[in-house]
């Protein structure tokens, strides 16, 4: 377990608040809340900042069609992510706005900060740009003039444009990358970036002719900042750049941004330069996971989709945050199926980790306990699961997990306590009970939070190696009903 740090900062993407938010989107802030909970056990202060990117061209366009007032547009929109978080048991520490005071100032001093360095500059942006990506194309990146990605014509501009020198970083940016193998995870995704790199990189243009919405250059009030200029820079505002130094100094550099893989460009080229170029150390990992796909088709706003409440419903929000977190190891595609989801509810969580609980608890109620050396728990590789953890791992971090459940529920069938009545095996069961709903929390907190009234521990990293002061026990209600 790595205490080194006594501090955690982790980020999600901010979404865009045209639509509502959805599998996808939930799979990388449930990711943050899992990271955020693990790391809170272990006695750490957490930052877990999620938000919304409202400057977007694409969500004033979304406000225009819906015609309603922008502002209330994005205003109702963000009240509702926040809201679905929620209802997920989303525990963020901050939900930023890109519209939000303090984040304008932000934007504005970087973008001040970047030119007085010299590296802005004016020109003329000619080529072609994608809405939905709120991206900018070459004709050699499109498939018969369409977005790649959307698969939608794109526009075509030609217009007076600011631009950041970002070719001027190549080199720093690939001292970046080979000095710090962990800043693009999992390490898989990072030498197709890395050769992109390698080919050179164009400058960029950062900003558009004002056309009413978004944050103003402050040297140039006709033009206002290109959105993904604009909201990187939020993982910046979120721990008080400007207005709280302090809380700044002790949570930079980031400790993790979580993003889907289609944003990684911005994450681990764009944003690192903009940082470099104002003398700001880049965060310590940028890992992208990858797409959930609904009969292999991406799961997105425009096409297939499955929201909140939907989720929700198959099994209700623990066996929801279980399914993607176990389905697919972090990092890859999935395919959501609800069958999937259901089996996994039935079959893991309610045969091996229900039964565990109420069987165990159900011979205590009738047996008593007697306080041992629980010599059980050394089959539980607490080890290797910190370090999965630490890597991000989550897959393979539950598995663990559930090999020691399994250990569990084999233990009660080789002892078989309902006949010897062994007090002394119900306590070492009960005891690993307890190590389990530590460990799980993250995951599926709702349900560990009641194991853990019910057995009366205390939900933190140090209480696993501490034997359990368990008085009297009665049989634990069922944890997750089948379905
Ligand atoms: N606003 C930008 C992010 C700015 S961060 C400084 C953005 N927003 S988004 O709403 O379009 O998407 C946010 C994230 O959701 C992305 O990381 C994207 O990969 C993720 N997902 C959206 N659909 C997804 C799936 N179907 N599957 C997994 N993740 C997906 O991009």
């Amino acid at each position: 377990m790595n205490m080194a740090s006594k501090k955690f900062y982790v980020t999600t993407p901010i979404y865009y608040p045209n639509g509502v938010p959805h599998i996808g989107t939930a799979y990388t802030t449930i990711a943050a809340d899992i990271i955020a909970r693990w790391q809170k056990i272990l006695g750490k202060e957490v930052i877990f900042l999620t938000g919304t990117d409202e400057n977007a061209k694409k969500v004033y366009q979304a406000a225009l069609d819906s015609g309603e007032n922008a502002r209330k547009f994005v205003d109702r929109l963000s009240k509702e992510f926040a809201k679905q978080w929620k209802k997920l048991n989303i525990d963020f520490t901050r939900f930023i706005r890109t519209t939000d005071e303090d984040h304008v100032e932000v934007v504005k001093e970087i973008l001040r900060k970047t030119n007085e360095k010299g590296d802005i500059y004016k020109g003329e942006y000619e080529g072609f740009y994608c809405l939905g990506c709120e991206a900018y194309y070459t004709e050699k990146d499109l498939e018969d003039g369409c977005c790649p990605i959307h698969k939608k014509k794109v526009e075509n501009l030609k217009e007076p444009s600011y631009f950041f020198k970002l070719s001027k970083y190549q080199d720093k940016l690939l001292k970046l990358y080979k000095e710090n193998p962990d800043f693009i995870l999992p390490r898989s995704r990072a030498k197709e970036i890395i050769n992109r790199v390698k080919e050179g990189l164009r400058d960029l243009s950062i900003s558009r002719k004002d056309y009413g919405w978004g944050i103003k250059l402050p040297f140039d009030k006709e033009h206002v900042c290109y959105v993904w200029y604009d909201a990187l820079t939020n993982y910046l505002t979120g721990i008080g750049y400007l207005r709280d130094k302090k809380k700044f100094k002790k949570f930079w550099p980031a400790d993790v941004h979580l993003i889907g893989k289609d944003i990684a460009w911005f994450h681990c080229v764009i944003w690192p330069a903009m940082l470099i170029a104002v003398g700001i150390e880049p965060p310590k990992t940028v890992f992208a996971h990858g797409w959930w796909t609904i009969q292999d088709e991406k799961i997105s706003k425009s096409g297939k989709l499955i929201e909140i409440d939907e989720l929700i419903g198959i099994a209700g929000v623990d066996s929801a945050r279980y399914f993607l977190f176990r389905e697919t190891p972090f990092g890859d595609d999935g395919d959501f199926s609800k069958q999937a989801l259901i089996d996994r509810h039935n079959n893991e969580l309610a045969n091996k980790l229900g039964n565990l609980l109420s069987r165990v608890t159900g011979l205590v109620e009738k047996n008593g306990l007697t306080k041992c050396n629980n010599k059980l728990l050394k089959k539980l590789k607490l080890k290797e699961i910190c370090k999965l953890m630490e890597k991000f791992e989550l897959d393979k971090a539950l598995n663990e997990i559930f090999s020691f459940i399994d250990e569990c529920n084999e233990y009660v069938q080789e002892k078989k306590p309902w006949e010897t009545k062994d007090k002394k095996v119900l306590y070492e069961l009960v005891d690993s009970i307890k190590a389990i709903g530590i460990l799980l929390w993250p995951f599926i907190p709702e349900s560990c939070e009641k194991i853990s009234k019910h057995l009366k521990f205390k939900i933190e990293f140090d209480e696993i190696n501490k034997p359990i002061k368990a008085g009297k026990i009665k049989k634990a209600e069922i944890l997750f009903k089948k379905i």
